[in-house]
């Protein structure tokens, strides 16, 4: 233990992002809450997560599932209250779990008394307002710009509701702080920060002809926006107990990733570039080389409540190949040097919910894009704990939840597949349970082995992990035992769509 003392805890950690509003409903309006989360938290124990990741629990009118913030230092009544929130940490610091708490700092609500005042034409400069839209479009489809009443336009990238905060702006840059501030003295162990590249504009809002993240975008990834993070660093690091900030770093190349990464900055950003890659060991195989060699603490993230569940993405028209594959992306990601961020419900096995009818879908992509893009309602329907009820046990009795859930749902409930040793859940807790012994005892270091070039094979010491993305079973290394696998390896043969860990002798 103490030869790892100076290595901080979240470098290595995994954390489980719970979606707040389908996790767990205590309050019984089918909606989930942070009652519900805390008298959840001991399926986080069992499973052996680090760390949790909540959603936003603010004071929000929920135009974008609470990522439209009208009070920063307040929770919606619809997740409970600063007493819950409380209980909460205090209940998860005592099973020795972590807490982040997302903060949004591009863009408030339009209820926040902030816009309130702006739409008045009281303190417009915190927001951006213009006397004419430029070509810019919302992330969610349509033009990222509003008109109000009389006659001016406010920028917002993603929905109306959101408008984003001028950070040229003093009086946000001590807004946040301070917004920061009372979150640490809370106790929260770290933030997630959301859009973490699209603080800052660029002067003079260019009209621009593409607008995804390339490096020159006037949209986002200016570089003013590192100020601004050197000093939330130095903030995070004036409290005691390795506080921490993750962003959410969308960008073209992992050495844009990496400018946000540094001792001064974030201590980590999300690596959205194994989620982008399809299923291929070439493609993996180059992630993890550019991600190792580019970024200092390398993260790892296979599913989020904004994208396609891994297990459908990686479904093919032989069924079941997707659970498979997901398991053995599993594996694979838990083997690599660095922390993993898990999304409630891959644990079950959980697939995109694809007939969401749709009146009951509430995501603003789909209620924006007027039904072309189905939006991300599908993986965000409810968690599923029981195989029986309204609700199946998401809310209590008698309640219909925010979103329908399949009736597939019983039998991948948490208490269907509890006790059950070929059950994805009880594969999850063994994977997270071997990483546990050792995370810390083995190199950081990735050693690539020599395989066949359908199949992933690499080294940390005495761990050795081999993930086949081919068509063909692939020879093994020689190892002298199998610790984990998601199949059958029989002869030495690991079949397609598999993976496991190997122990082999280091000298
Ligand atoms: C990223 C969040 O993860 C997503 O859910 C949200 O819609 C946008 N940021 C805007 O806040």
């Amino acid at each position: 233990m103490t030869r790892h003392m100076d290595i901080p805890w979240w470098r290595d950690a995994v954390v489980y992002e719970i979606y707040v509003r389908s996790f767990a409903d205590a309050s019984g309006d089918g909606v989930g809450d942070l009652a519900g989360a805390r008298e959840r938290l001991t399926h986080l124990k069992e499973l052996g997560v680090d760390a949790v990741w909540l959603t936003p629990f603010y004071t929000s009118p929920m135009a974008d599932g609470g990522y439209d913030v009208a009070d920063y230092r307040d929770v919606d009544p619809l997740f409970g209250s600063l007493a819950d929130f409380d209980a909460l940490v205090a209940d998860a610091h005592a099973l020795g779990l972590r807490v982040l708490v997302d903060i949004v700092p591009n863009h408030s609500s339009e209820a926040h008394p902030w816009f309130q005042a702006a739409r008045r034409g009281e303190g417009r400069d915190r927001y951006i307002f213009r006397d004419r839209p430029n070509n810019w479009q919302s992330t969610f489809s349509g033009p990222a710009w509003t008109r109000l009443p009389d006659g001016s336009w406010y920028l917002h990238l993603f929905a109306p509701g959101q408008p984003d905060f001028n950070w040229r702006n003093p009086e946000v840059r001590a807004e946040f702080l301070d917004i920061l501030r009372f979150w640490l003295d809370r106790g929260v162990d770290g933030f997630r920060i959301d859009v973490a590249m699209g603080l800052f504009k660029a002067e003079g809002l260019p009209d621009v002809e593409d607008q995804s993240f390339m490096s020159d975008s006037p949209v986002w990834g200016q570089p003013e926006v590192h100020g601004v993070y050197r000093e939330w660093r130095e903030l995070l690091d004036s409290y005691p107990g390795e506080r921490m900030a993750v962003g959410e770093v969308w960008t073209d190349t992992l050495e844009d990733l990496a400018l946000y990464v540094r001792p001064d900055e974030l201590q980590q950003s999300f690596n959205f570039a194994w989620l982008q890659a399809p299923w291929s060991a070439t493609a993996f195989r180059k992630v993890i080389d550019e991600t190792l060699a580019t970024v200092p603490f390398a993260t790892w993230v296979l599913s989020n409540h904004d994208v396609v569940r891994h297990v459908t993405r990686y479904e093919t028209a032989d069924p079941g190949t997707g659970l498979s594959r997901a398991k053995a992306a599993l594996l694979a990601m838990l083997a690599l040097p660095g922390s993993a961020y898990l999304y409630q419900g891959e644990e079950l096995g959980l697939p995109q919910v694809q007939d969401i009818p749709p009146e009951a879908r509430q995501d603003p992509v789909f209620i924006q894009s007027e039904g072309k893009l189905p939006g991300r309602d599908g993986c965000r329907v409810p968690m599923p704990w029981s195989p029986g009820g309204d609700s199946f046990g998401f809310s209590p009795e008698g309640v219909t939840p925010w979103l329908p859930q399949p009736g597939s749902f019983a039998a991948l409930s948490v208490a269907s597949q509890t006790g059950d040793p070929g059950s994805t859940l009880e594969f999850y807790r063994r994977a997270l349970a071997c990483r546990r012994e050792l995370v810390r005892t083995i190199p950081y270091e990735l050693e690539w082995l020599a395989s066949d070039e359908d199949a992933l094979v690499f080294a940390r010491g005495p761990l050795v992990c081999a993930l086949n993305c081919g068509t063909r079973p692939v020879r093994l290394p020689p190892h002298e035992n199998v610790l984990l696998a998601t199949g059958p390896v029989e002869g030495g043969l690991l079949p397609p769509d598999h993976a496991v860990w190997l122990q082999r002798q280091v000298s």
